[in-house]
């Protein structure tokens, strides 16, 4: 049964902190402003029970791309929807992604394989294996699952 797509959700910001230090006799008062990593709430874990998949929407280099998440045996792993073979998304059938054994991800346009874990190519059209998904790292907390990339 196909989950229902829905987009992420509430990307947190920064905060800043003041901290103060003494230097001598006199004290210093620094501003200093650290910027936390952003990151978007997808789901909670138990929306997402093993071997089903959910597609989410969040910015990449200023970009919305659409992404999917799969729980893969207790795991999850997310990517960007779009095959190494031609950049189309892989869910012909929207939001199917593994194949019907549930072992592996599958592009439903030509039949390119993908290992869940690591998103690499395993079976294809020529040229594609040995290519990898891109992936979207992944934090849980709290039963949250929260994409967390590392260059935005
Ligand atoms: S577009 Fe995915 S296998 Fe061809």
């Amino acid at each position: 049964m196909p989950v229902p797509s829905e987009p992420a959700s509430h990307g947190e910001t920064s905060d800043s902190s003041m901290a103060s230090r003494r230097t001598g006799r006199r004290r210093v008062r620094v501003s200093q402003r650290r910027a936390k990593p952003t990151r978007y709430r997808i789901a909670r874990t138990e929306e997402l029970p093993t071997g089903t998949s959910l597609k989410f929407t969040m910015p990449l280099h200023g970009v919305d791309e659409e992404c999917f998440i799969v729980n893969f045996g207790g795991t999850f792993h997310a990517y960007v929807n779009r095959c190494c073979h031609i950049p189309l998304a892989m869910d012909w059938v929207d939001n199917q992604f593994f194949t019907a054994d549930g072992n592996y991800l599958l592009c439903q346009t030509h039949n390119a394989c993908y290992e869940p874990e690591s998103g690499e190519c395993v079976a294809g059209p020529p040229g594609t294996p040995g290519k990898f998904l891109r992936k979207i790292p992944l934090e849980v907390r709290n039963g949250i699952i929260y994409a967390a990339p590392q260059h935005e």
